[in-house]
């Protein structure tokens, strides 16, 4: 295990490893969805901790999204997950709208989270840009509900990409605020586990952008849902230098597209970057990226093809979403209930 992944102690209390993660469900997932998370999820599965894994529905609603595409999307993702390795019946899978704790906790962390740390917030800044009039509340507010997902488990572990860094830093800053104010040693201090060689998977487009769903450009992404020829035409076309492989990780150092590149075939490989070198050093893109489009279509195509066939059964899969549901509400109740009367609350009803 790293130093990331041992137990954070607040005051005395002492916290079971635990971990929590979430994927929006706010259209298909990506290649750095998949490596930067999914991935890791599907590792830390066999790790020893409980694993609680969400889509969460009520963060994708902060900004516009068709009704039914949503429902859609969120079936697709949950078929994503099973079809990446996910066992329903070993981790916890379940849709974040179905298990009312976490907006409860949610409004309570808004009360504790300041509107100076709200508003530091990288993300918010690069999502709305010079339209911020224009965002809904619920974006602004997103970080503190993203605390509540993590801290109504009393997870002390949540894989996340490097983007999700400064909001799961956040979580901590507001964890230990309610302890403090209350006087309680309660919520963990949980800790971000961004791990492996594609925390950050860049478009291929544009070597300093991040791969993402909402880029206009359906050629910077890998999809999961992308078939074979696509896939290899994308990694074809995808922007790089003129120049050959270097044999060290240095000589990648102003080579955003061409570290980017190999930080994909040694995520997908499971093999380190230097690996990667020690095996291509020398060679130029003409024969790199074929070998890497071959590599993403055999770990990929398998992906999709049982995504498809999980799609053929969304009965099942809602039944899937709705069980998770029930053993995550049973973890979050008692913790929301504590909160509750930490905070003086009264709850009386039977
Ligand atoms: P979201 O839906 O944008 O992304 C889901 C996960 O995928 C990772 N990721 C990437 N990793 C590497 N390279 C990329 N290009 C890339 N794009 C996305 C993200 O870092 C993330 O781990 N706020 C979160 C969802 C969330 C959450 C939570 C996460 C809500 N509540 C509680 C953890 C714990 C988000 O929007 O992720």
């Amino acid at each position: 295990m790293t130093e990331a992944v041992q137990t954070p102690h607040v005051g005395k209390a002492q916290f079971t490893p635990r971990v929590f993660s979430g994927i929006q469900p706010s259209g298909g997932l990506t290649l750095g969805n998949y490596l930067g998370a999914l991935k890791r999820f599907v590792a830390m599965q066999d790790e020893g901790m409980e694993t609680i894994y969400c889509l969460v529905d009520l963060h994708a609603i902060t900004v516009w999204q068709d009704p039914e595409r949503l429902r859609q999307q969120t079936r697709e993702a949950a078929a994503a997950f099973i079809a990446a390795g996910i066992d329903p019946v070993k981790s916890i899978l379940f849709n974040q709208s179905q298990v009312s704790a976490h907006a409860e906790l949610g409004w309570i962390f808004n009360c504790v989270a300041r509107l100076g740390w709200m508003n530091r917030m990288t993300q918010f800044k690069d999502k709305v840009g010079k339209n911020a009039e224009n965002a809904s509340l619920g974006l602004y507010a997103y970080p503190s509900l993203m605390a509540a997902d993590i801290l109504v488990y009393h997870a002390t572990h949540v894989p996340v990409g490097e983007d999700q860094k400064q909001h799961v830093e956040l979580t901590r800053d507001i964890a230990a605020k309610f302890n403090h104010d209350y006087k309680v040693d309660f919520f963990p201090l949980t800790a971000p586990v961004i791990e492996g060689a594609a925390t950050r998977v860049m478009s291929l487009r544009d070597g300093s952008k991040k791969m993402s769903k909402s880029d206009p450009s359906d050629q910077s992404r890998i999809n999961l849902t992308d078939d074979a020829d696509t896939i290899a035409a994308k990694f074809r076309k995808a922007r790089t230098d003129a120049e050959l492989l270097p044999d060290t990780p240095d000589g990648l150092d102003g080579r955003p597209e061409a570290r980017n590149l190999v930080n994909i075939f040694a995520a997908l490989a499971d093999i380190s970057v230097e690996e990667v070198l020690a095996q291509y050093a020398g060679q130029g893109f003409g024969t790199f990226k074929p070998a890497l489009a071959d590599l993403a279509v055999a770990k990929l195509s398998p992906i999709s093809t049982e995504m498809q066939r999980l799609m053929a059964d969304p009965a099942e899969i809602d039944r899937i979403l709705g069980n998770g549901a029930e053993r995550a509400d049973a973890i979050a109740q008692p913790i929301l209930a504590r909160t509750l009367d930490i905070v003086g609350m009264i709850r009386s009803r039977r």
